[in-house]
C-alpha cells in the first residue's frame, strides 16, 4: 500500500477504468503532476515517455502552448452552450474542416463526446435510416472477431472481444460476428503484404446470406487496436466496401483510433479512396486535450431524416456536452497545427525510425511478429517463434514488461502479450530510438537474457 496520502485517498475513493483495483494494493497508479511534449511527470518529478499517447489521443504533445491558448481564449468567451437551438463558430468551423478533409461523399457532421458515442450515433443513424425507408427488417450489424468499438452497450454489441462483452452477453443486440483477418496466424499461410485478403470469403458469405437483415458492417480500418494492434491489408476494405455497396449494407468506418494521421495518412478512407456510409472520429481530434467526437455521413442518410416536424423523422440523440465549444476550439487549433506540420512528409523519417526499431526488436527470441502501419508499431510476444505459442494470459508477461519500462522512464501499457508504440506524432527520431531501447531492455529483463539471433 502506498504511503502517499494522495494515493491512499485515490485507493479509498476512486474506481479506475479497465483496472483490477486489487492490483493497486501493491502497485498504485502513477500520480501524474504535469505533462510536457511527449513526457509525463509524476509527483516526485520522475519523467515518463508517453509511448501510447495516453490511450492513443495525444498527437502534438502535452502542454502545447497553442492548444492551451486556444482553450483559454475560447473559455473567456463561451465555455459551453447546449447544441439544440443554438450553435457556435468553433463547431461550424470544425464541421466544415472535417467535411473538407474526408471523402467527398461525407457532407454532414454529428457531434458527440467520445469514441463510443460516435459509434452509437452511427449504429442508431443506420437503424433509423432503414426503418424510415421501410426496411425495419434491416436491424443487425456485422462486425469482426477481435473488433473493439467502445464499451457502451450498443458499442459492445459490435465487440468481438470476450473480455469486454462476456458479462453483458445476454442483453446485447443480436448481431453477427464474422471471422476476419488474422494475418499473424493466417489460416491460409499467406503474408499480408502479398495476399488478396482471401479471408474476406467469410465476410462475403455473411453478407450474401444476411444482407436482407443487415443494416451495416462496422470495422476498424487497417488496425484492430484493442485486439492487439492486429493489422490487415487495404484490399480487405476494398472488397468490403464493394460488397456492401452492391448488397445495400451500410459501411461504418470506425477511425476513432487510426484517424488523424496515425497510419501515416490523415484518414484511412480518404487515403484509400473509399467512401464509407459513416465515419466515426474522436481521440486525436483534440490532440488529447478534451473529449469530443464526430460521426460523419452523407446526403442520402441526411435526407432520410429531413422533413416536416410532424413526420417525426428527426434524429433524437443528444448529449449535454455535444460539440462543447472548448473542445471544438481545441480541435480547430489541432487542425491548424496539422496544416503547418507538412504532413505526411514530416512523418516519414519517424515512420522509418520506428521500422528500424522494429527490426531490432525482431531479433528477440520472443518476437512472434513485429508489425507496423504508419506510426503504429506492435510487437507480439510468443513463447515459441516456431509454433507461435502465446504466453498464457495468467503469466501477465505484458504487465511485467510494462512495470520494467516504467522503471526505465516509459509508459508502455501493453495489450495482453503485445507491446506496442503509438507515440505522439511530435516524437523525434532520437526519442524513437530511446523508446525502442527501453522496450528491448524491459523485455529482456522480464523474459531472460538469451536471445537466439
Ligand atoms: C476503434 C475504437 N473505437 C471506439 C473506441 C471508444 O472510444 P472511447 O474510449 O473514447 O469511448 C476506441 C477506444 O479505444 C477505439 O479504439
Amino acid at each position: 500500500m502506498s504511503t502517499s496520502p494522495d494515493l491512499q485517498r485515490d485507493f479509498e475513493y476512486v474506481w479506475h477504468p479497465c483496472t483490477q483495483m486489487k492490483d493497486h494494493e501493491t502497485n498504485p497508479p502513477l500520480l501524474m503532476e504535469r505533462g510536457e511534449g511527449i513526457y509525463l511527470f509524476d509527483q516526485e518529478g520522475r519523467k515518463y515517455m508517453d509511448v501510447i499517447s495516453s490511450w492513443w489521443v495525444n498527437l502534438f504533445g502535452h502542454n502545447h502552448p497553442r492548444l492551451n491558448a486556444s482553450v483559454q481564449k475560447q473559455m473567456e468567451r463561451l465555455a459551453h452552450v447546449m447544441f439544440a437551438g443554438a450553435t457556435h463558430r468553433p463547431a461550424i468551423d470544425l464541421a466544415e474542416s472535417l467535411v473538407r478533409l474526408t471523402p467527398d461523399s461525407l457532407t454532414k457532421v454529428f457531434f458527440s463526446d467520445n469514441g463510443s458515442t460516435s459509434v452509437e450515433v452511427a449504429l442508431k443513424l443506420s437503424l433509423q435510416y432503414w426503418a424510415q425507408k421501410g426496411h425495419g427488417e434491416k436491424r443487425r450489424f456485422a462486425y469482426l472477431q477481435g473488433a473493439y468499438h467502445g464499451e457502451t452497450l450498443g458499442a459492445l454489441s459490435v465487440c468481438g472481444m470476450d473480455l469486454f462483452r462476456k458479462p453483458f452477453e445476454n442483453v446485447l443486440m443480436d448481431n453477427l460476428e464474422v471471422q476476419g483477418p488474422d494475418c499473424f496466424r493466417c489460416p491460409y499461410g499467406l503474408k499480408r503484404e502479398a495476399c488478396d485478403a482471401e479471408c474476406f470469403e467469410h465476410m462475403d458469405r455473411a453478407l450474401n446470406e444476411n444482407h436482407e437483415t443487415l443494416a451495416g458492417v462496422i470495422v476498424e480500418p487497417l488496425v484492430q487496436g484493442a485486439a492487439g494492434m492486429k493489422m490487415y491489408p487495404p484490399v480487405y476494405l476494398n472488397k468490403l466496401t464493394a460488397a456492401c455497396d452492391r448488397l445495400g449494407v451500410h459501411t461504418i468506418f470506425d477511425e476513432v483510433a487510426v484517424g488523424f494521421g496515425r497510419t501515416g495518412a490523415m484518414f484511412v478512407c480518404e487515403n484509400l479512396g473509399l467512401k464509407p456510409t459513416f465515419l466515426c472520429l474522436s481521440k486525436g481530434v483534440t490532440s488529447g486535450y478534451l473529449p469530443l467526437a464526430a460521426t460523419l455521413t452523407g446526403e442520402e442518410i441526411y435526407r432520410a431524416f429531413y422533413g416536416d416536424y410532424e413526420d417525426f423523422k428527426l434524429f433524437v440523440h443528444s448529449h449535454s456536452y455535444t460539440a462543447n465549444p472548448l473542445a471544438c476550439a481545441c480541435a480547430n487549433e489541432t487542425l491548424a497545427l496539422w496544416r503547418e506540420y507538412e504532413f505526411p512528409g514530416a512523418l516519414e523519417p519517424k515512420i522509418n525510425a520506428l521500422r528500424a526499431g522494429g527490426k531490432k526488436l525482431s531479433e528477440l527470441q520472443w518476437c512472434g511478429e513485429y508489425r507496423q502501419t504508419g506510426m503504429i508499431g506492435a510487437l507480439e510476444l510468443v513463447k515459441s517463434r516456431e509454433t507461435k505459442e502465446p504466453f498464457a494470459i495468467g503469466e501477465r508477461v505484458g504487465y511485467k514488461i510494462y512495470q520494467e519500462a516504467l522503471k526505465r522512464g516509459a509508459l508502455m501499457r501493453p495489450l495482453g502479450n503485445v507491446i506496442y508504440f503509438m507515440p505522439p506524432l511530435v516524437i523525434t527520431e532520437q526519442e524513437i530510438d530511446s523508446m525502442i531501447e527501453i522496450a528491448y531492455d524491459s523485455i529482456r529483463a522480464v523474459l531472460g537474457k538469451t536471445e537466439s539471433h
